[in-house]
This record gives structure tokens, C-alpha cells and sequence, in this order.
């Protein structure tokens, strides 16, 4: 059996970290032959919580977990990791502002950047959940220089797993024949799912979504909403946020981050821009991207209708004002 690979899940006393860890824990993830150590992050008054958490993966007895590590200290949490699943996050409140959140928040993923630049692998695969995943994933890179920015990302997965469920049903199959959905842009209510690549398979044939839908109407208006909308949907219904979903997108996203994607298909993750589709450079902003050994690269060249461009440009506008508060609140 390969080396243990070292992984860090933050928030690990939470909701998403419940369902996350045990997926991760029995290989869904990085293989079911790869052995895992786990570092468990949480808040020192989560400790008591966190340590239910931990009895609670020693009893699934899984054998590829071959060490568990319960802390409220980054430095000891990031140690040497390999991939860390960044949850943990300041939660709005009642009566909170928005650039209050984004203050609270800075702090935390400021001080874990300082952490993981110091003692996490220059390899390490970051994914961001904690919101606003794309703005604290850019303030953690931001504060761990030493490692590439492409290795810090953000999850629009659940956006594009909710996309992807609501074309397969529409159209009467199963998910899997529904490919390259693309979330653009910020994990938040300006996101654009766009479906006008997309493709799904039909009685065997493989055919362009907008055709088998043939619903212009629908695929412009209550499609973009009900995904855009659906973490609000479920709120609403659950008295809760998404957890078992996130925590699925999360490891779908890790997954295919160390497997790769397969022949020409995509998937979207919240990436660091380079200027692509005309996007400012350095936000995080969610693209389609193809993963090949370890390394992802944005889809190049697909075309961009003005409908869309008018969504695209919203999305990184609404995420470029969230940066520059972000930034703003980084006094160093
Ligand atoms: P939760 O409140 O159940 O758990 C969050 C955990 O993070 C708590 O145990 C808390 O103590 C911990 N935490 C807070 N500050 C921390 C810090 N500085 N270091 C380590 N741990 C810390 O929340 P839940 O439901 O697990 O959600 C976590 C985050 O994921 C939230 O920000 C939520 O908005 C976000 N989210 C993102 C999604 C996405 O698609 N990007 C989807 C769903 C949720």
C-alpha cells in the first residue's frame, strides 16, 4: 500500500465535515487503496464535539485510516498535509453585515494561510467551502506565498452537481449522461450555470442539451433560478444548510482534482483567473477546467453569446467588490 496521504478537514466538528469525513475516511476520494492520515481542525470550544467526531470515525474501523489527529491549532492541523478541505467558517448571524462577515472571515483564512505557508506540503490541494468560498480562497493564497496559486481552489461543484440533477430529470435520465454543465463565476445567488455546451446522452445518442431540452424559455429563466436558488430551497425545507450534498461536490471535486477528468469532458471548480474569457486576472472565479496529472487548465475557446457574457461580467463584478473588501480589511 502507497504512503499514508495526509489530509486536513477545518470546520471538522460541523455539519459538512460529518458526512465529508467519513466519505473521504473510506476511500471515496483518493482511492480505495491508499491509506489516510486525518487532521481534524475545529474551534478549541468545539474540542468536546470534535472528539465525539473522532470516536465516532475510530468506530466505522476503517482500515485505511491509519492515524487520526483532533486539534485546534492550524500549525499542527496543516502539518506536511496533501490536500486540505478548507470548511470551517465564520457564519453569517442575525443582524450581521455583509463586510462583517467578510472581516471575521479574512481573519481566520489569514491565519491559516500564515499556517499552511509554514508547515503544509508546497504541494498541497486546497479546496475552499467555508463561505465565501471564493474570496476566503483567495485571501488563504494570498497569505501562503510559498505555494502555488494554482493550488488553492474553491467549490462550485454543488452548483454544478445541482445543475446537472435538475437537466437529468427534466429530460428523464440519470446524472451521469449529463455532461459539461458549467457554473461561471462566484458560489453565490450571481453564479451562472450555463448549460449551452452541455451534452447529454439520449436512447444513445449524444446530443447538445439546449436541442434535447428544446425549452429556450426555461433554460434561461427558472433553470439558472432554481440553481442559483436551490441552497435557500433546501434552508427553507431543511432548517439547515446543504450538508450531505456539499460534503458529496466536495469530494467529487477532490476526486477529480488527483484522478482527472475523462476524455473531453470538464468540470467547474473556482479557480485563480489569468485573464480567460475576459475576466479580471487574479480572482477566484469558477471556469469549466480539464484535470491531467494533478494539474487543472481552464477550457479554452468555447463561445460566449452576449446572453452570457452579461452574466459573466455580473458574477466577477459582484466578486471583484467582495475582494477588494476582503483586501481591505488585510492590514499587513
Ligand atoms: P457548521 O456551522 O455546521 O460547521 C462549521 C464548523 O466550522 C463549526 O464546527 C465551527 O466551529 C468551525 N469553525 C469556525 N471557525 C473555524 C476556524 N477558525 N477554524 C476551524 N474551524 C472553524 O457549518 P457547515 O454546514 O458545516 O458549513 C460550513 C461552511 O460551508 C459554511 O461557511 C457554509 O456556508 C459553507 N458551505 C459552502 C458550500 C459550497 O458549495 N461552497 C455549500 C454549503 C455550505
Amino acid at each position: 500500500m502507497a504512503e499514508p496521504l495526509k489530509v486536513v478537514v477545518t470546520g471538522a466538528a460541523g455539519q459538512i465535515a460529518y458526512s465529508l469525513l467519513y466519505s473521504v475516511a473510506k476511500g471515496d476520494v483518493f482511492g480505495y487503496d491508499q491509506s489516510l492520515e486525518l487532521n481534524l481542525l475545529d474551534i478549541t470550544p468545539m474540542m468536546e464535539v470534535l472528539n465525539g467526531v473522532v470516536m465516532e470515525l475510530q468506530d466505522c474501523a476503517i482500515p485505511l485510516v491509519k492515524k487520526i489527529t483532533a486539534t485546534d491549532d492550524p500549525n499542527v492541523a496543516f502539518k506536511d498535509v496533501n490536500a486540505a478541505f478548507m470548511v470551517g467558517a465564520m457564519p453569517r448571524k442575525d443582524g450581521m453585515e455583509r463586510k462583517d462577515l467578510l472581516k471575521a472571515n479574512v481573519k481566520i483564512f489569514k491565519a491559516q494561510g500564515q499556517a499552511m505557508d509554514k508547515v503544509a506540503k508546497k504541494t498541497v490541494r486546497v479546496v475552499v467551502v467555508g463561505n465565501p468560498a471564493n474570496t476566503n480562497a483567495c485571501i488563504l493564497s494570498r497569505y501562503a506565498p510559498s505555494i502555488p496559486k494554482e493550488n488553492f481552489t474553491c467549490l462550485t461543484r454543488l452548483d454544478q452537481n445541482r445543475a446537472q440533477a435538475q437537466i437529468a430529470a427534466r429530460l428523464g435520465v440519470t446524472t451521469d449522461k449529463v455532461t459539461n454543465v458549467i457554473i461561471w463565476g462566484n458560489h453565490s445567488s450571481t453564479q451562472f450555470p450555463d448549460v449551452a455546451h452541455a451534452k447529454v446522452e439520449l436512447n444513445g445518442q449524444v446530443v447538445p442539451v439546449p436541442e434535447a431540452v428544446k425549452d429556450d424559455n426555461y433554460l434561461k429563466n427558472d433553470f439558472i433560478k432554481t440553481v442559483q436558488q436551490r441552497g435557500a430551497a433546501v434552508i427553507k425545507a431543511r432548517k439547515l444548510s446543504s450538508a450531505m450534498s456539499a460534503a458529496k461536490a466536495a469530494c467529487d471535486h477532490m476526486h477529480d482534482w488527483f484522478v482527472g477528468t475523462k476524455g473531453s469532458n470538464w468540470v467547474s471548480m473556482g479557480v485563480i483567473s489569468d485573464g480567460s474569457y475576459g475576466i479580471k486576472e487574479g480572482l477566484m472565479y469558477s471556469y469549466p477546467v480539464q484535470i491531467k496529472d494533478k494539474k487543472w487548465s481552464i477550457v479554452q475557446g468555447l463561445s460566449i453569446n452576449e446572453f452570457a457574457r452579461e452574466k459573466l461580467d455580473a458574477t466577477a463584478a459582484e466578486l471583484d467588490e467582495e475582494l477588494e473588501a476582503a483586501v481591505a480589511e488585510c492590514t499587513d
